[in-house]
């Protein structure tokens, strides 16, 4: 990784600088490289771009208005859906607003020809993609003030599928949690062939991994039930979500509540070893298509010829980050 800022560098020499000087700060949590680097234009969404590998990549960033650079904040990554960038997905979740953001940092990286490895027509290959992801941690953490135990991944589409190719991979035990909308798991359909990237390996970081989605039962891109998708052979969600409870050590079934008049229901499983919210939940709309839930009409959902939907993706995924912290 090489960083195009010279963050990197101002951020090593401020934290050898504090250090010399014996500065006591947040005793209770570990931050990174990046802190004590000051930035400009808190709050306002900035351009960036690294090179990982032989690409020049790119991501924009959101710091809380009030950034304090002394302070690790948690980090949320936002990959956005396919023929789209970054943009599109902060301007859909609304996660730059003060209501996600303001004790968090939003990052939202672009993927080369608009979409996320794993699809057939996808530009970049899988290891590549999760290099970029590895270098842009790599890149965020020198650069910015992070809390280490409280990185989160959500996404759109294939940027949900490409969620769960990291939560599938080693560079996903950098992270507290996951969460896709509307995903499309092209590379964890259970070894099924045709199409996309078939046959990665998901061997998570550590068990449990908690694994939130939201489903439109009458999305008609991403199948509910599964099959054919634009870029290749899809899960039934609820057979990939058979494959997240016994990963995550969930040996009953799940326990549905069931909302909205019968359109929404909510499912959880009870996992090994953990009490409080459960690290495996989903959240099914029967009457939604393919979007980013919102209950305030978003692009998405115009695109989908949709209308506003009954639960808010947004508020549900970030209310699931923050009920986990990285062991
Ligand atoms: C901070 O880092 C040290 C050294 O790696 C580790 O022993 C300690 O548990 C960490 N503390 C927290 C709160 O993560
Ligand atoms: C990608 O896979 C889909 C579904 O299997 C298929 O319909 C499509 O023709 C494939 N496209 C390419 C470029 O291989
Ligand atoms: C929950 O469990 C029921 C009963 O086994 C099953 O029919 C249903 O598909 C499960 N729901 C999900 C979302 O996995």
């Amino acid at each position: 990784m090489r960083p195009t800022s010279t963050a990197a560098l101002l951020a090593t020499a401020t934290l050898v600088g504090a250090a010399s000087i014996d500065t006591p700060r947040a005793a209770t949590v570990n931050g990174t490289a990046g802190c004590g680097t000051t930035h400009w234009f808190n709050g306002i969404t900035q351009y960036h771009s690294l090179q990982s590998g032989t690409r020049s990549r790119d991501y924009s960033i959101h710091l809380p208005s009030s950034y304090d650079a002394n302070k690790p904040y948690p980090l949320v990554l936002g990959f956005h859906g396919s023929s789209s960038v970054g943009f599109f997905f902060e301007a859909d979740t609304g996660l730059s607003g003060s209501k996600y953001s303001a004790e968090k940092i939003l990052v939202y990286p672009n993927g080369l020809g608009g979409a996320w490895a794993g699809a057939n027509y996808s530009e970049a290959t899988v290891p590549e993609d999760l290099q970029f992801v590895s270098d842009l941690l790599d890149e965020i953490r020198s650069g910015w003030c992070i809390d280490n135990s409280r990185i989160y991944a959500t996404g759109l589409s294939i940027g949900g599928g490409f969620v769960n190719t990291i939560a599938c991979a080693p560079v996903g035990g950098n992270f507290a949690a996951f969460a896709a909308g509307s995903g499309s798991f092209y590379t964890d359909n259970g070894g099924v062939t045709g199409g996309g990237v078939t046959g990665q390996p998901c061997t998570p970081a550590r068990s449990p991994l908690p694994v939130l989605e939201i489903h439109g039962g009458s999305d008609t891109d991403v199948l509910y039930a599964g099959g054919a998708g634009e870029g290749g052979t899809e899960p039934a969600i609820v057979d990939w979500l058979s494959r997240w409870a016994t990963r995550n050590g969930c040996t009953s079934g799940n326990t549905t509540e069931t909302l909205f008049s019968g359109d929404v229901h909510h499912s959880s499983w009870a996992c090994a070893g953990v009490e409080g919210e459960s690290v495996l939940q989903h959240w099914k709309v029967d009457d939604m298509r393919h979007c980013w839930a919102s209950t305030s009409l978003d692009f998405s959902e115009i695109a989908a010829g949709q209308g506003p939907t009954p639960i808010d993706a947004s508020t549900i995924v970030m209310a699931f980050f923050d009920q986990f912290v990285k062991p």
